[in-house]
């Protein structure tokens, strides 16, 4: 048996050496979760690995998402040759939806694994657990992913804001995206790869690193990926995308004019934030809850009061700081002609 460092991953040969290592590296004692799950485990003869239940990651109810630039060619073209694609972009444009349809579509099982900086190697590679009297190992995030396509013939895994993962667990993730496309577990001393014919793609999507409060991506994870950057639909394009979700969910009721408008108001506040006059600007993610928040509304409201409520929930709350709010106040009363 080895010892794993639940911090950076290194292997040391007994628990006491795996103590050392984390007071001079890491300046602090093991966690206590995993003192206990180790030892747990080390009481144990066999180690059982708890089985991975391939249909629960078949995408279901995935709401439309448009294709605008030939996303589903190039995803296709990914998850054919295996190469690893990071999608960087800002908030709400369809980056994390645009991967679930495109597995929808082709029924392709698909793992959205949320990264934070409370990620650690145990939810990547996996952990021991105790279940009733019995030490049983379950699974990571990255083995689970490579077991559900090896059973399915091909699988989706993505990493979903992929710089909030620490520096150390970036690291853990290398081996399964260069040449190797492999995971090896050191404490089971088992390596999952795929097997011949397989598919996997493993993709991630984060925001721009200058949004703030998020790690940098290390080079040698960065270096690892296809990076492709995407931006806010040009105005033509983002009335088709709105207008065809908005059909399909049926809230295509909003009159032309109002729509017209929240586009318009989108597009300003972007500009807006270019120029430093506010800090957030409004996404497609937006747009589409203001138009379902309109349809809603209307059961109760009718006439500029609807209006005045759906916008106020979906464009005014978004705006904390009183400068800002007032801001977009007077951009709302000059494109739509009320006042909230
Ligand atoms: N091309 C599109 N087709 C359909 N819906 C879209 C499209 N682009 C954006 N949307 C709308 O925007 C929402 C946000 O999508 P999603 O969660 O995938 O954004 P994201 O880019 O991953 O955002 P974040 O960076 O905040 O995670 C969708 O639920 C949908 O309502
Ligand atoms: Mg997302």
């Amino acid at each position: 048996m080895v010892w794993i460092c639940p911090t950076c991953g290194r292997a040391c040969k007994t628990l006491r050496d795996l103590k050392i290592h984390h007071k001079i590296k890491h300046k602090t004692s093991l966690p206590q979760d995993y003192l206990q799950d180790v030892t747990e485990a080390e009481a144990s003869n066999g180690i059982k690995i708890l089985p991975v239940d391939p249909e629960v990651f078949i995408p279901k109810n995935v709401p439309k998402y448009v294709p605008t630039n030939s996303e589903f060619e190039i995803f296709e073209a990914h998850l054919e040759s295996g190469v690893p694609l990071l999608l960087i972009g800002p908030k709400g444009i369809g980056k994390t939806l645009s991967f679930a349809a495109f597995a929808a579509q082709k029924g392709v099982p698909i793992i959205q694994f949320d990264c934070s900086e409370n990620v650690k190697r145990g939810d990547l590679i996996g952990r021991f657990l105790l279940r009733g009297d019995e030490v049983v190992y379950q699974l990571g995030v990255i083995p689970t992913a490579f077991e559900v396509a090896n059973k399915k013939g091909a699988a989706i895994l993505v990493f979903e804001e992929l710089n909030a993962l620490t520096p150390q667990m970036q690291k853990v993730l290398n081996q399964a995206l260069d040449w190797r496309r492999h995971c090896f577990i050191p404490e089971l001393n088992k390596v999952y790869r795929l097997k011949p014919g397989v598919k996997l793609l493993i993709a991630a999507t984060m925001n721009p690193s200058t949004y703030g409060g998020v790690h940098e991506l290390n080079e040698d994870l960065l270096s690892r990926f296809a990076v492709w950057y995407w931006n806010y639909p040009g105005k033509d394009l983002e009335k088709r995308i709105i207008t065809e979700v908005a059909l399909r969910n049926g809230f295509n009721e909003i009159p032309g004019e109002i729509l017209d408008g929240i586009l318009r108001l989108a597009k300003e506040t972007r500009a807006s934030v270019a120029a430093g006059d506010v800090e957030y600007a409004l996404s497609p993610r937006d747009i589409v809850q203001f138009c379902q928040l309109y349809i809603a509304y209307s059961k109760y409201f009718s006439g500029k009061s609807l209006l005045k409520k759906a916008l106020e929930t979906s464009v005014l709350g978004k705006y904390e700081d009183e400068d800002h709010r007032k801001f977009v106040k007077q951009r709302i009363e000059s494109v739509f002609g009320v006042r909230i």
